[in-house]
């Protein structure tokens, strides 16, 4: 059989209230429910949400292993995780800073939430900026460009804002999820208890999460591949 490509996956924008603990947590627990072997990074350690859900999770689930790491830490602590699981997701930090770029530097894979608010388009268009700073320099040393899709999340598909904000990202050239999230207390709910949407009694969460794991299985796939 052929070994399991490593992978790093970072949810991150610039910006705290998006969906990137939400995202990351979910996306972690539902892929080990598939059977894959992932732990999950915790990078805002001001808040340590990632944590703090994990240590919510009763012991009788399947277990999710949370990490701390110090953004200096960052790449060194991915690749030594990278040794023990095949799937390392990085639950990034809010601020512009110094943080951004080494998640980026650190990722395969990049999955940018952005809800519908005109702050967190801004926030994403600065975003880019990194990002393409980053793709520069990664181009420089012959590395490969980091694979980069948004994630649409709070979305009310009847909603004018909504629509504007999935336009207005459309108007780059970025792959977007083609599930996007509703706004939901089930997300609420299942982050008090250490839950992943897939777990809990709300199928209309259940199953957009499935759908966007499916999407995100294929990413993998493809980009393993590639
Ligand atoms: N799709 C959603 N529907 C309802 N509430 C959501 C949704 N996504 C996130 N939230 C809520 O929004 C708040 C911020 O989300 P969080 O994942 O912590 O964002 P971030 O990690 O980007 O700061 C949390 O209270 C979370 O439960
Ligand atoms: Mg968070």
């Amino acid at each position: 059989m052929q070994k399991f490509k490593k992978m790093r996956i970072s949810i991150t924008n610039l910006k705290g209230g998006v969906g990137k603990t939400t995202i990351a947590t979910n996306l972690a627990a539902s892929l080990i429910l598939r059977g894959y072997n992932v732990c999950l990074v915790d990078t805002d350690l001001t808040q340590m949400s990632s944590m703090e859900w994990a240590g919510n999770r009763e012991s009788d689930l399947p277990h999710v292993s949370v990490f701390g790491v110090n953004e200096k830490q960052l790449n060194k602590e991915v690749d030594k995780l990278n040794g023990e699981y095949d799937i390392v997701i990085i639950d990034g930090a809010p601020q512009i800073s110094e943080l951004a770029e080494r998640t980026i530097l650190a990722s395969d894979i990049l999955i940018i939430p952005i809800s519908p608010s005109i702050y967190d388009f801004r926030a994403f268009e600065n975003f880019l900026k990194k990002l393409n700073q980053v793709n520069t320099m990664r181009e420089t040393y012959g590395m490969r460009l980091v694979e980069t899709h948004v994630v649409m999340n709070r979305i009310n598909e009847r909603s004018n804002l909504s629509k504007g904000i999935i336009e207005a990202v459309e108007s780059y050239s970025i792959p977007i999820f083609s599930t996007r999230l509703a706004n939901r207390t089930a997300y609420g709910e299942t982050a008090t208890v250490g839950l992943s949407v897939v777990e809990w009694r709300d199928p209309k969460a259940a199953n957009e999460m499935t759908q966007m794991t499916d999407e995100l299985i294929e990413i993998i796939e493809k980009f393993k591949k590639e």
